[in-house]
Formats: C-alpha cells, structure tokens, sequence
C-alpha cells in the first residue's frame, strides 16, 4: 500500500530531480559562488592588465568570444590546438592570422586554476573576458551567465560554414546570425563592436579600390595609403574598424556608416537602403540605446548552445583537451 509519507518522498524527488536539471540546462551567474568565489576577479586581474598593455587586446577578445560562440555554442572550441583526434578551427579563412589574444585567455586561465584547480572553464574565461575587454575601453557591462563547460573536440567545418565573411550581403549576414538565435537588431548592435579593433588590407581592398558609390572617396583615398592595390603586397596592413576612435568603444561605428565610411563590406552592407538602416541611424544618434542593446545581445550570444550539466569537460589547459 502506497503510504502518503511514500507519496511525499516521491514528488520530493521528483521536485528535486525536476530543478536539479533546470539548474543543469542553463547559465546563472552565481555558478562559481560556492566553488570558486575568486573566479571573476581573479580573470578581471588578469584581462586588465593585458589590455593595460596593449589596448586592442580588449577588441581581441571580444571577437575571440563571438567566434566560439558561432561555432558549436560557446564551448571554447575555438582554443583547441591541432592534434592527431582534432582539426583545429584557427586555420579557417576567418581566423587565420587574425584571431588572436589566445595567450591572454591562457594566462587568466592558469591565475584561475591556481586558485581554484579543475573548476572554471575555458568558456566561461571567455565570456567574462569579453565583458571585462568591453568595461575597460568605455563600452557596456553585463552581469555574465556563467556554466559553460569545455568541448572534447573542434569543428574546422563549422567554423567556416557558420563564421561571417568581410564580402557577405545583409541576406546572408541576416540568415547567419538568425540561425544562432539573433535578431537582425541582435547583428546590428553586435557589429557595434566594430567601434573598436583593427582590420587587414586583405580584408578591405577589394571595398577601397572599388570606387562604388557606397564608399566616401576621400575616406577610400585616405585607406589606399597604406594598402597597395596589388595583393599580396601589404595584405596584413593594419587600419581602424572605427576610423574616428579606433580605441573606445562608443557609437562612432554607427555614424561612420551613415556617412559611408564602414571599413568592411560587411560594415556598410547594414546601411546601404535596407531593413537594418533605421537600426543604424537609432544607435548613431542614441548612445546609450546601442549600449543597453549591445549589452543584452552580448548575454543572447553567451547563451547560444552551451555544454551544461555533465557535457563537456572542465580543460586544465584551454588549448587541449584533458
Ligand atoms: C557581422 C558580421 C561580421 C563580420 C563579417 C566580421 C568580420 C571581421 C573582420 C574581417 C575583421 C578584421 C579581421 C582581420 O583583419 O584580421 C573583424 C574584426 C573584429 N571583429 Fe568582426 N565581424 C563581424 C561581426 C562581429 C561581431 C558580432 C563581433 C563581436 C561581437 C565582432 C568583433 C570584432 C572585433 C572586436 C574586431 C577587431 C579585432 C582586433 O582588433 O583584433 N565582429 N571582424
Ligand atoms: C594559414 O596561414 C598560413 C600563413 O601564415 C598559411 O601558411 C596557411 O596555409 C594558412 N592555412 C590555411 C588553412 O589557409
Ligand atoms: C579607382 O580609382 C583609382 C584612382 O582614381 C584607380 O587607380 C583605380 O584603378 C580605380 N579602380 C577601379 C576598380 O576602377
């Protein structure tokens, strides 16, 4: 006979095992509370002080962070090394010679297992530098979600199936963000942080020579300088994404566009007549509208698919797996 202190028991267990899992299946931003209360400032350290070295390390690893996140979820696939079980996603035409700031995230990850060893992830060291990277040079903050768990392996083909492309069009950018979960809002205040960091002439060449009508001349004219029309000659030449302050993070990107000065391609495609250009003349001319969207589309992109629970693994090492 079925007892009502058995009956008790029962939807107890079942209650606990029910928000058990939902603790599991997603973020919260006191994961590390009990674990490792040092974990945030302990990377926060870490990142400033490579930033305060070299301040385009802030826009680093802010791209750093989208470009795990687009590949697989946010699971640190990115840092993945080659090795005999896995093809590394750093040698994509995206990322090649281009993502960088691997060392930084290395040595905020070691700061962190000294402190507490085995406990926070690759993923999350990602994240949180990303918001730290962000705080530092003027831009938003945001509480991060935290819980992400390392992947055991790296997706070279999704990388470049699933990474944008400097010569996309607004239709493939919109398709490529949407299938992640992002609203064509969502892209728009992301590109924002193209009001810092730097791009190579091989990635804006084609753009600066065209002499189309959606490029100012005298902006084209200013970048021929120091990027020859032949490749490869000065391919890796660097100029700023945000012409004006290349080095905080404010809405300049935003008014650069309207005045046909993106860098990219896929810059000026998100004002050149289509459904983003109200987007791009709202945050040109509301600061602080493009930053609390920036923010909250900073946590959306934080949450695409990350490894909860028991998936994954905590890496000792960002670059291997265990
Ligand atoms: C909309 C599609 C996007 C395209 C096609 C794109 C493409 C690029 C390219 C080609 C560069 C220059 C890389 C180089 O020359 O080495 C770059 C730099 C950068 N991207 Fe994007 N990007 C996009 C969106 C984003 C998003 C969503 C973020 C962040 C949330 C981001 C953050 C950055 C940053 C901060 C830099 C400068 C990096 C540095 O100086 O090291 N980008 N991007
Ligand atoms: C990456 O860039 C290097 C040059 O630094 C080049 O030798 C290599 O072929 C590139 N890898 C791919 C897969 O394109
Ligand atoms: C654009 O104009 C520049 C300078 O006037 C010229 O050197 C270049 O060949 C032109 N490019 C094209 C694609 O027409």
């Amino acid at each position: 006979m079925v007892t009502s202190a058995m009956f008790r028991a029962a939807a107890m267990a079942m209650v606990l095992a029910l928000s058990f899992s939902a603790c599991q299946a997603q973020l919260s931003s006191t994961f590390y509370a009990e674990t490792c209360p040092n974990a945030l400032s302990t990377i926060r350290t870490s990142i400033r002080s490579a930033i305060a070295r070299e301040r385009r390390m802030a826009a680093s690893l802010i791209r750093l962070h989208f470009h795990d996140c687009f590949v697989q979820g946010c699971d640190a696939s990115i840092l993945l090394d080659n090795s005999p079980s896995i093809t590394s996603e750093k040698f994509v035409i995206q990322n090649n010679n281009s993502v960088r700031g691997f060392e930084v995230i290395d040595q905020a990850k070691s700061a962190v297992e000294n402190v507490c060893p085995g406990v926070v992830s690759c993923a999350d060291i990602l994240a949180v530098a990303a918001r730290d990277a962000s705080e530092y040079v003027g831009g938003p903050s945001w509480t991060v979600r935290l819980g992400r768990r390392d992947s055991t392996d790296a997706s070279a083909s999704l990388a470049s199936r699933d990474l944008p492309r400097f010569t996309a069009d607004l239709r493939s950018l919109i398709d490529l963000f949407g299938n992640k979960g992002l609203t064509e809002r969502d892209m728009v205040a992301l590109s924002g942080s193209h009001t810092i960091g730097q791009a190579q002439c091989v990635t804006f060449r084609d753009r600066i020579y065209s002499n189309g009508s959606d490029i100012d001349a005298g902006f084209a004219s200013t970048r021929r300088r120091n990027c020859p029309v032949t490749s490869p000659d000065g391919n890796g030449n660097l100029a700023p994404l945000d012409l004006v302050t290349p080095n905080s993070f404010d809405n300049n990107y935003f008014r650069n566009l309207l005045q046909r000065r993106g860098l990219l391609q896929s810059d000026q495609v998100l004002f050149s007549g289509g459904s983003t250009d109200s987007i791009v003349n709202e945050y040109s001319r509301n600061p602080s509208t493009f930053s609390s969207d920036f923010a909250s589309a900073m946590v959306k992109m934080g949450d695409i698919e990350p490894l909860t629970g028991s998936a994954g693994i905590i890496r000792r090492i960002c670059s291997r797996v265990n």
